[in-house]
């Protein structure tokens, strides 16, 4: 089967259990954020598991459903749980749940992440809308795309891979959550292993903010589609070396469960405000 095929399948399996749900608004919940989904009604869980064409997520504090619902009038979807590369995924495959979403009618694409934070004005709890990013996976979703032109062009600018507007949307919608945000640019690692002192300074020297290991594969499929990007990266630690105490997936999860709270405030002003 194409990935075009497969797209096509979970959407037709997802709009007959949704009733043809127009969601507008997609959520990407990344570690340990999944609790912060604001109140929807007409609330509908769909496990990934069930969808066919859908990978699987296999990281602990990564719930794997899709959830549809409304809220305040705007038509959201959100994934809660995401594929990552260091999973075994391929990149390609991570494509194909932001396809499906485009498809199903998503214009706005928020995607959140915990990160490692290389700017000192950025210390755990803070937020990072990302302006710009640096593809340091080595791999891109896109390859091999040229027989689907459903999926968009293959050659495409990513002057503004994060929109402007939602971007100073997300500055003012911070500062009325009272959340210490700032803009900055997003390094993106294979993982799943932490990074070296030695990286992280390099990384800085290139100028990265922040440094994770997911984000891009799903930027990249979203863009190539022409469906608009907020990236939003909750800093859970100092980077390798900046960090006093050894990092750990353990402490990631133990941070964002500190801003599941005002990530959820946010949250309910932009669903309104994008
Ligand atoms: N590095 C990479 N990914 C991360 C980090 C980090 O320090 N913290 C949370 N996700």
């Amino acid at each position: 089967m194409t990935q075009l095929e497969q797209v096509k399948k979970a959407v037709a399996f997802l709009r007959k259990k949704t009733k043809n749900f127009q969601p507008e608004i997609a959520l990407i919940t990344g570690s340990g954020l999944a609790e912060s989904v604001p109140q929807l009604s007409n609330k509908i869980t769909i496990p990934y598991t069930t969808i066919p064409g859908f990978l699987r997520s296999t990281v602990p504090g990564h719930t794997g459903n899709l959830i549809f619902g409304v809220y305040k009038g705007r038509n959201i979807v959100v994934m809660q749980g995401r594929f990552h590369y260091y999973e075994g995924h391929s990149t390609k495959d991570l494509a194909i749940s932001i396809r499906t979403l485009k498809m199903l009618g998503v214009q706005k694409l928020l995607v959140s992440a915990a990160v490692g934070s290389m700017d000192m004005k950025l210390k755990p709890g803070s937020l990072c809308i990302l302006k710009d990013h640096i593809n340091f996976m080595c791999n891109n979703p896109l390859i091999g795309n040229n027989h689907e032109p459903e999926f968009g062009p293959m050659f495409f600018d990513l002057t503004e891979a994060y929109d402007k507007k939602m971007r100073k949307i997300a500055l003012a919608a911070s500062k009325k959550a009272k959340i210490n945000a700032r803009e900055g640019v997003y390094f993106a690692v294979t993982g799943p292993n932490f990074e070296t002192p030695s990286e992280i300074q390099m990384f800085k020297k290139l100028g990265a903010t922040v440094v994770g290991m997911s984000v891009v594969p799903e930027v990249l499929a979203a863009r190539q589609c022409g469906v608009s990007v907020l990236g939003m990266a909750w800093v859970t630690n100092m980077g390798c070396g900046i960090a006093k105490t050894p990092l750990s997936h353990e402490e990631t999860i133990r941070e964002t469960k500190k801003i599941v709270g005002k990530f959820k405030t946010l949250l309910e002003i932009l669903f309104v405000k994008l």
